[in-house]
């Protein structure tokens, strides 16, 4: 396989605040790549960097063996990117900004074909103002593809977007790589990334924790399974942790998720449960997904660590 984004040690400091941490990864060709990790775990700063926007203080990044920083102005017109934050005159229509980005490039896709794609084909004519948050992002979407990039730049495409606008995106993107497109993206939904990915970077606090496909990293968990109950009584659960079997107890306003490896724990928890007389309802077992991983490996769930 090979790489068509390298990157060797990467580091990046804000002021005192180390935002990329020692950074190493590749992402091969026609693979759909993906950087999880919850607000502030440096994806944006990682992915300007190898788009050639900000400068690393340290390490050694290529696309398509050259350097974002010096040959930008070669490879700008071989990646497409798509920014975590953007913004056009509100006065600009949809179809004229596609076609004016376009007129830069000498190889473009068709801009109708690409509206139409991205579900935009009647908002040719609206005014950038006048679309809502999804149709924009979408549209950053298509500025993005317009000149038919080799490798693909997504910051947060779904943010923002309702549930079928996002399973759209994740069709829409599943169709870049079977044109044989490499695709970076960076989401801070897990189920996105197992979703859609080939291949997971999860990212903490700078640096990298893990690096694998979504099912080789839920196989790590070895088998760790979830049950979530709501409490019906206002009781403090902890006595749950003393119970064999099980790994971990969180609470979330009503909502309690017990973790445990063999199977036996579940009916130790209801038993104990019994026995306190903890009330409780919609009790539900859950295979473990990527979210479990981040858990496992950071000790927090990225809802917790959002919410912190
Ligand atoms: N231009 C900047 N100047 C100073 N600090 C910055 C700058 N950009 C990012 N940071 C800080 O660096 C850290 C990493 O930010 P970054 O935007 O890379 O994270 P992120 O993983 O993309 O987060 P999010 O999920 O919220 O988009 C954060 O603590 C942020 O506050
Ligand atoms: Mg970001």
């Amino acid at each position: 396989m090979s790489a068509v984004i390298e990157v060797t040690h990467l580091r990046k400091s804000y002021g005192s605040l180390v935002a990329v941490n020692d950074v190493s990864f590749e992402v091969y060709e026609g693979e759909i790549f993906g950087m999880v990790g919850p607000n502030g775990a440096g994806k944006t700063t990682t992915i300007e960097i190898i788009e050639g926007l900000r400068c690393p203080d340290a390490g050694q990044v290529r696309v398509l063996g050259l350097d974002p920083t010096q040959d930008y102005d070669r490879l700008v017109y071989r990646i497409g990117v798509q920014l975590q934050e953007a913004s056009l005159p509100s006065r600009v229509r949809v179809g004229e900004i596609l076609n004016t980005i376009g007129a830069f490039y000498d190889r473009t896709v068709d801009a109708e074909t690409l509206l139409g794609q991205l579900g935009l084909a009647e908002k040719r004519n609206a005014f950038f103002g006048k679309l809502s948050g999804g149709q924009k992002q979408r549209l950053f979407a298509a500025l993005a593809l317009i000149n038919d990039p080799e490798v693909v730049f997504l910051d947060e495409i779904s943010t923002g977007l309702d549930p079928k606008a996002r399973r759209n995106i994740w069709e829409f993107v599943r169709g870049l790589r079977n044109q044989g497109k490499t695709i970076f993206l960076t989401t801070h939904y897990m189920e996105e990334a197992e979703a859609l990915c080939d291949r997971v970077a999860i990212m903490d606090y700078g640096r990298i924790v893990a690096l694998d496909t979504p099912a080789n990293l839920i196989r790590s968990l070895e088998g760790e399974q979830r049950m979530i109950f709501e409490l019906l009584d206002n009781v403090d659960v902890s006595f749950l942790e003393e119970i064999s079997g099980v790994t971990r107890v969180r609470r979330h306003h009503r909502e309690v998720t017990v973790y445990g490896r063999n199977s036996r724990f579940i009916e130790d928890v209801l038993l104990a449960l019994r026995a306190h007389g903890a009330h409780y309802r919609n009790l539900r077992t859950v295979e473990p997904t990527l979210e479990d991983v981040f858990l496992a490996l950071t000790g927090r769930t990225i809802r917790e660590q959002e919410e912190s």
